[in-house]
């Protein structure tokens, strides 16, 4: 059976439906779309008139819904307009709406049999009359035929007995599924909301990681919690000590930091703890570095917080000397940043411990990664990522480095509900934090993360690091595990 897009693909979108009277346009918006985000000719009929049937308030009504249609997009809020929909003027206005509020314009053509349409409107209390319903049926395939031309981002078209509507996006390119795990996640912890026992929450949600299919946990690396996660005098651990924990739970994750500063230690001191790890977990450490970013974390810790340039100078060291100690042997090394008089660092690394590089700034940062990491790490705004991309590619070839040496990684903090009322919800809590308008971009129920992501395979994404945007205990870990799963 054939699978609608789920709505979420396109939020925020203003969504038009386009279909006859008894097309079933209510039915498909209720099952899709909470109430509030619908907007019904019909019921503000029975606002400002005596019923959905009063005919002569539809001025009053339209002119409502006009308002309502136009505040929602101003705050950049999905909104579903649920009218016959076969008025071309209309049907521009709210495209250009679309447009100029920055909404996904999306219409949804309903191309219900005749019949069947028929059958439907004679078994209602108050059918339409025969006459009203064929010439509305004329109207639509006219407004089919210039529907095509009018500029929608996406058209979907909706035929059949519509109790599981055929659909297909006409604008949208088909996205690619990825093979067997192209793609694999590591949960990203950065908020620790342990309660009393630190030890046994953290166990239980590294169990429920692996339950859920995660590959890995990666944590971050900050000494005090940053503003975009929660308050400075919330928990936020010493990494390593804490992945050392984790290695201990023998849960066959992949472990490692997305992103350790390379000013909070000496290169040498990070090269050690990566070595450590990785054999404690029998050569599943990955290692993340930056250049850090947050003045203030150092000057309370006393360390010292260098310009961009010299940090980056830094980063470029640190991943030589890293290198240089993991290397087999001890000998001297004499490389391009430093030497060292001795290479004597054990246990060695079981294997190779992954590189990644976070940050993007295109012409150093980016540049770094292209040339030494082993992965660069990016934002999920599809938008964004593609730009990176690009650039990461390019210095890839200036370096005369394979790019497929340097896999692309994204952190993405979605929100995740059962379905549209639970994301609502979920989006309320979480409000005032970042804007709403950015939050419903990564929210949804599983169906629509599944979307996304392969929509990020398809840039050329091979690990998503996954931070919930909720992570209170097991359960907000477990939620993900569909969508994990969907890419097994
Ligand atoms: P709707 O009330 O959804 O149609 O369905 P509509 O397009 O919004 O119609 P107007 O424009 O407001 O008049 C019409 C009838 O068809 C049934 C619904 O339960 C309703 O009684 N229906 C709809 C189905 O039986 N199956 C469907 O898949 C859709
Ligand atoms: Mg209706």
């Amino acid at each position: 059976m054939p699978e609608l897009p789920a709505p979420g693909w396109s939020d925020p979108a203003l969504v038009v439906l386009v279909g006859t009277s008894g097309a079933g346009k209510s039915t498909w918006a209720a099952e899709r779309y909470r109430n509030a985000e619908i907007v019904s000719s019909d019921q503000l009929r029975g606002v400002v008139g005596s019923g959905p049937n009063d005919l002569d308030a539809s001025a009053d009504a339209f002119a409502l819904l006009g308002v309502i249609v136009r505040a929602r997009a101003a705050r950049k809020l999905t909104t579903v307009i649920d009218t016959l929909g076969l008025d071309r003027a209309r049907r521009q206005e709210y495209l250009e709406l679309a447009r100029s509020a920055g909404l996904r314009a999306v219409v949804v053509v309903f191309q219900t049999p005749a019949a069947l349409s028929r059958a439907r409107n004679s078994a209602r209390d108050r059918p339409v009359p025969a006459a009203v319903l064929t010439g509305q049926h004329k109207r639509l395939r006219g407004a089919t035929a210039e529907i095509s031309t009018e500029g929608w981002d996406q058209q979907i078209m909706v035929t059949g007995a519509a109790v599981a509507p055929t659909s297909e996006p006409v604008t949208e390119p088909e996205l690619p599924t990825p093979a067997a795990r192209e793609m694999d996640f590591v949960l990203q912890l950065s908020r620790f909301p342990w309660g009393v026992d630190p030890a046994g929450w953290l166990a239980g949600i590294a169990r429920s990681a692996a339950d859920a299919g995660f590959s890995g946990i990666a944590l971050m690396d900050h000494l005090i919690q940053i503003p975009v996660v929660g308050r400075a005098w919330e928990p936020i651990p010493e990494p390593w000590v804490t992945l050392g924990l984790l290695a201990g739970l023998d849960l066959g994750l992949r472990l490692g930091t997305l992103v350790s500063p390379i000013t909070f230690r000496a290169p040498g001191i990070i090269a050690k703890a990566a070595a450590t790890l990785d054999v404690l977990t029998g050569g599943r450490a990955f290692c993340g570095l930056g250049a850090g970013w947050w003045q203030r974390e150092h000057a309370a810790f006393g360390l010292p917080f260098p310009s961009a340039r010299q940090r980056l100078d830094q980063l470029e060291l640190t991943i030589e000397t890293v290198r240089a100690l993991w290397s087999p042997g001890t000998r001297k090394y004499c490389g391009q940043r430093l030497e060292l008089p001795e290479t004597t660092c054990y246990p060695r690394p079981v294997g190779r411990i992954p590189i990644i590089v976070g940050g993007s700034g295109e012409r150093r940062t980016l540049q770094i990664a292209a040339r030494y990491g082993d992965g660069c790490n990016l934002s999920s705004d599809p938008e964004v990522l593609a730009g990176k991309v690009e650039v990461l590619r390019r210095h890839c070839a200036q370096a005369l480095r394979d790019p497929a040496e340097v896999a692309v990684t994204v952190l993405d903090v979605p929100i995740i509900g059962a379905d549209r009322d639970e994301v609502a919800e979920g989006i309320e809590r979480l409000r005032g934090r970042s804007a709403a308008t950015t939050l419903v971009r990564r929210a949804g129920p599983p169906a629509d993360h599944v979307a996304r992501y392969r929509r990020l395979a398809g840039l050329g994404v091979s690990t998503v690091f996954l931070a919930p945007a909720e992570l209170r205990g097991p359960a907000d870990v477990a939620q993900f595990a569909p969508v994990v799963q969907a890419f097994d």
